[in-house]
This record gives structure tokens, C-alpha cells and sequence, in this order.
């Protein structure tokens, strides 16, 4: 077999760039089969010497050819392989991670700070853990005093059942009222805040929740009528629930106001003619306000010669509701995502 019949028929073995290399050195390395056949020429007289040296070279030049072409082609070979196996089928679905939403109660607790910030109110908090001083004697609503009936209260430990009162007990605090207390207390008029925040009452049902949130809301300074409060409530109302909505003040009852006033809004699902929501009223409670009693005054040093101011109240649960159309309110807290992605 000649030189080039027997690289012919190695070259046809050759399937991968690496075993071309090796090739190549075989044959035309610093040791290959040509360079030796080439270290011969020096041995041979001058006639046979041109001859065989020519051969050699042009063996040489098409071999050279031969694995430049044979490269190129397992080259692309190659590179197809390569390519088929990282090929990603783009046709495939990908996988699609729905991203978390705001819970209800977030996205209106949002929206009334937004409306009262807006309006110049700061905000505030208080404690959840609160001592029956502030969530109760402090607010004008002393021990056996038949308002402490109108909120089932839950009380820590020991304090069950006890007499005690003052700052020696303590309840998960039944309304965010207490929070006027402590900020009263710690400056001094012209005040103007909101205070938002968990509240806990022992009630379950459809529409109580033994945890819920309400907005506290507390304006003190020098003639502060309650015209002012009409109108902030008003204002307030027909932000949130559109610029017609009807709003009317009723005569009401609590322990801390005077006059207190219950604070109702046209039905917002019948528009006023009545219907399951209104109980046929065409009105719907929205929240309790009124004039700081002057006896809560007293009881933060502030005079009342001085000073006037207003107070408001409302469970954010209960606007939520009447925005979105929820009739239960344990819906809230279930955690259920069929009910939370609606929002
Ligand atoms: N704290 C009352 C409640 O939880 C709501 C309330 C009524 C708050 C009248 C007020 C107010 O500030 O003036 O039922």
C-alpha cells in the first residue's frame, strides 16, 4: 500500500476532530510518515532525488487538502450534534408563577390613609395588648359601667373574672380608641391623626370576626365644631365611595363623645331603595364619631376652655365589604386564593 492509499483509508475512519489531529501529526508531524520520507532524500542520487522530493510534496499538498476538507466536515458534523442536544423546545408551555396580590383589607387600609394623609392627618399606633386604663377608664368607660357590655372583651390571663382595673389589667384592646388616649397624653394640641390597627372582640359569625381592623380618627384644637366633623366625614365618605354618595349623622351613644353621633351612608347596593344589604332602610352604618367628652379631656390634662375636638371610629372590614360586595367575613382570614386573586 502506498503512503497515500493507506492515509486514504485511516482518513475514512476518522470521525471526530481529535482523531484528525492525531492524524495529521502522523503523516505530516515533526515524526510523520512524510517528514522521515523526506529525511531520505539526501541518501538518493540527484535524478531519483528530484523525482521521489516532488512526490513527496505533492503527496503532502493533497493530504494537506484532504484533511482541511475532511476537518470542515466534522466540524459542522459536530457542531449539529452539539446543537441537537441543547436544542430547548420552545413550543413547550412555560411555567407561569402568578405573582401575590394585596390582601383587601391592605388595599383599602391604603387607600383611607392615602385620603386622610391627604387632608393633613399624621398617623399613629398603639399596643394590641392594651391595659384596661386605656382601652376603658381613660375613655370614660369605668368598671361596671354597662358600656363595657357593648364589647366582649378578651382578657389576658389571670384577669379573668377579676375586679381589677387600672393599669394593673390588661385585654387585647376591644377599639383603636385607646390609641387618642396615648397620644394625647404624650403632646399637646393641635392634633390631627388617624390610627390604624387589629382590634379583638369575643364574637364569631358571619359578619364578626374575633380580630378585625378599625381606623381611629382624632382632630383637637381651638373652635372645633361639629359642623368640622360633618364635613370631614362627608368628604371623607364620598372619596371613597363616589362623590354622590348621601351621607347623614344620627344621634348615638358612646362613653368617650358627646354628642356622638352614628354616621350612615345611602346604601351603596340599592342606591337607597332598600334592599337584603340595608335591611330595607336604604341606609347603612359606617361608622361612630362625635365630640371629645370633656371628662376624656380632663383625663389627659387638656383644657377645655381651650380646647374642642372630634373623634371617629369605623371597622375597615366592614368598608371593604361594602366596596367589594363581600357578605361574610371570615372570607378575610381563610387565606382561601380563589377569594384573594379577585382582588
Ligand atoms: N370605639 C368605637 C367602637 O369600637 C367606635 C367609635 C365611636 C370611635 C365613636 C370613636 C368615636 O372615636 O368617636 O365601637
Amino acid at each position: 500500500m502506498t503512503t497515500l492509499e493507506s492515509f486514504l483509508s485511516e482518513l475514512e475512519a476518522v470521525a471526530t476532530t481529535a482523531a484528525l489531529r492525531e492524524l495529521r501529526s502522523k503523516y505530516l508531524g515533526k515524526k510523520g510518515v512524510l517528514t522521515e520520507q523526506l529525511k531520505t532524500l539526501p541518501s538518493l542520487d540527484p535524478h531519483h532525488r528530484a523525482v521521489f522530493g516532488a512526490s513527496i510534496n505533492e503527496t503532502k499538498k493533497y493530504i494537506e487538502e484532504r484533511l482541511k476538507e475532511h476537518e470542515k466536515q466534522l466540524t459542522s458534523k459536530e457542531i449539529k450534534a452539539k446543537l441537537s442536544k441543547e436544542k430547548i423546545d420552545i413550543t413547550l408551555p412555560g411555567y407561569y408563577k402568578k405573582p401575590g396580590g394585596r390582601h383587601p383589607v391592605t388595599i383599602i387600609l391604603a387607600e383611607i390613609t392615602d385620603i386622610f394623609v391627604s387632608m393633613g392627618f399624621s398617623i399613629e399606633e398603639g399596643p394590641e395588648v392594651e391595659s384596661d386604663y386605656y382601652n376603658f377608664e381613660a375613655l370614660n368607660i369605668p368598671q361596671n359601667h354597662p358600656a363595657r357590655d357593648m364589647q366582649d372583651t378578651f382578657y389576658i390571663d389571670s384577669n379573668v373574672g377579676s375586679n381589677r382595673s387600672g393599669d394593673d389589667a390588661f385585654v387585647l384592646r376591644t377599639h383603636t380608641s385607646p390609641v387618642q388616649i396615648r397620644v394625647m397624653k404624650n403632646s399637646s394640641p393641635p392634633l390631627r391623626f388617624i390610627a390604624p390597627g387589629k382590634v379583638y372582640r369575643c364574637d364569631s359569625d358571619i359578619s364578626h370576626s374575633p380580630m378585625f381592623h378599625q381606623i381611629e380618627g382624632l382632630v383637637v384644637d381651638k373652635d372645633i365644631s361639629f359642623a368640622n366633623l360633618k364635613g370631614l366625614l362627608e368628604g371623607f365618605l364620598r372619596k371613597v365611595f363616589g362623590p354622590d354618595v348621601p351621607v347623614r349623622l344620627r344621634p348615638s351613644f358612646f362613653p368617650f363623645t358627646e354628642p356622638s353621633a352614628e354616621v350612615d351612608m345611602g346604601c351603596y347596593f340599592c342606591k337607597g331603595s332598600g334592599c337584603r344589604v340595608c335591611k330595607g332602610t336604604g341606609w347603612i352604618e359606617i361608622m361612630g364619631a362625635g365630640m371629645v367628652d370633656p371628662r376624656v379631656f380632663n383625663n389627659v390634662g387638656y383644657d377645655t376652655n381651650q380646647y374642642s375636638g372630634f373623634a371617629f371610629g369605623m371597622g375597615i372590614e366592614r368598608i371593604a365589604s361594602l366596596k367589594y360586595g363581600i357578605d361574610d367575613i371570615r372570607l378575610y382570614y381563610e387565606g382561601d386564593l380563589r377569594f384573594l386573586r379577585q382582588f
